[in-house]
């Protein structure tokens, strides 16, 4: 079996991407200033990023028996993502998520086959996770979550939580079991609020800290991250874009780079999330997921060009 240094369990979805004047009112008909899609879903974006960072990543979950399923694990062979542990389940169909831009801002429609199209605990391996470095994980499949951690727990594999909103609103009791085995929790300003029903983001940390969690990184679009540990508290700004397109998968790709740079390359926190901060507003000038991720020539040039001293 391959070895990877970083698997990621969770979703993988097509997104259909359309740019709108404005959002529609109900009865309304509007033309669409652009029609297209792109392979996406939180997990499968992130281990993208990490790939194309130099990163040595496999992910684990399913997609549907149909051609969008096809062209999603086509995609990851492209992308150099390890598929040895994609399934694809005969009478499932593969997610579609819809996204909608209008000037500057997104609404996202979730797809119900994200909920089903999944694999079982039997159908994880045991190898794949324990010959890893690293866990990444988005939660949504809960129970076969607590099986891949157990996993990874037993074998000294670090995990990396990223928490979004609709995973947060199950609530710290349903979550708890989950979230205390994380070696570091990386939720965006909605997530951690949901959490901890904290709306600032520096106490929101801070509860999730003292309840345990060593390391949390809250990210909060255009205002950069928040870094918290027991033994410090730091804000990294985000990088000046004049020109965001779309922000859809800002936050895969910050998580992507900062694992690589923290757990693969060995960076401390505060480089790690310069190097992601960056990797994000590069994404944020093309529109889809993935198609403004990095690769690490593009990246370091644009560390140098915007921080001075950064290699
Ligand atoms: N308008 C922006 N300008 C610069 N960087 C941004 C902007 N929006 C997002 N980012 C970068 O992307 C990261 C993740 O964005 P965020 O919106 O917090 O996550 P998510 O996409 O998960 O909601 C931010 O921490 C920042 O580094
Ligand atoms: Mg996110």
């Amino acid at each position: 079996m391959k070895q990877v240094d970083i698997v990621g369990l969770g979703e993988i979805v097509i997104d259909w991407v359309t740019e709108i004047p404005h959002f529609p009112k109900p009865d309304e008909k509007i033309n669409a200033l652009s029609e297209n899609y792109f392979p996406g879903g939180v997990t499968a974006n992130y281990l993208v990023a990490t790939a194309r960072l130099g990163g040595r990543s496999g992910f684990i979950g399913a997609v549907g028996y149909d051609s969008y399923g096809d062209y999603l694990v086509e995609d990851f062979v492209k992308e150099n993502v390890d598929i040895t542990c994609i399934k694809k389940i005969v009478d499932k169909k593969t997610p579609v998520n819809f996204i909608f831009l209008a000037q500057g801002e997104k609404t996202i429609i979730q797809s119900p086959h994200m909920q089903t199209t999944k694999i079982e605990i039997e159908d994880l391996s045991e190898d794949y996770i324990s010959n890893s470095k690293l866990l990444h994980t988005t939660v949504i499949h809960q129970e076969v979550t607590e099986k891949a951690i157990e996993i990874a727990k037993q074998n000294d594999v670090r995990i990396s939580i990223d928490l979004e909103s609709q995973i947060a609103v199950r609530g710290w009791s349903n979550l708890k079991n989950v979230l205390m085995n994380a070696d570091i929790l990386l939720p965006n300003k909605e997530g951690a609020k949901f959490i901890t029903n904290c709306s600032k983001p520096e106490k929101a940390a801070q509860n999730l800290v003292n309840k345990g969690i060593p390391i949390v990184i809250i990210t909060l679009g255009h205002n950069g991250v928040l870094i918290t540990t027991k033994e410090f508290q730091k804000a990294i700004p985000s990088y000046e874009v004049k020109n965001v397109i779309d922000t859809t998968g800002a936050g895969d790709t910050f998580n992507g780079a900062f694992s690589l740079a923290y757990w693969i390359k060995g960076w401390d926190l505060e480089k790690s999330c310069k190097y992601a901060n960056a990797a994000a507003a590069l994404k944020i000038q093309k529109l889809g997921a993935r198609p403004g991720m990095p690769n690490e020539i593009e990246l370091i040039d644009f560390l140098k060009k915007n921080e001075e001293s950064y290699f």
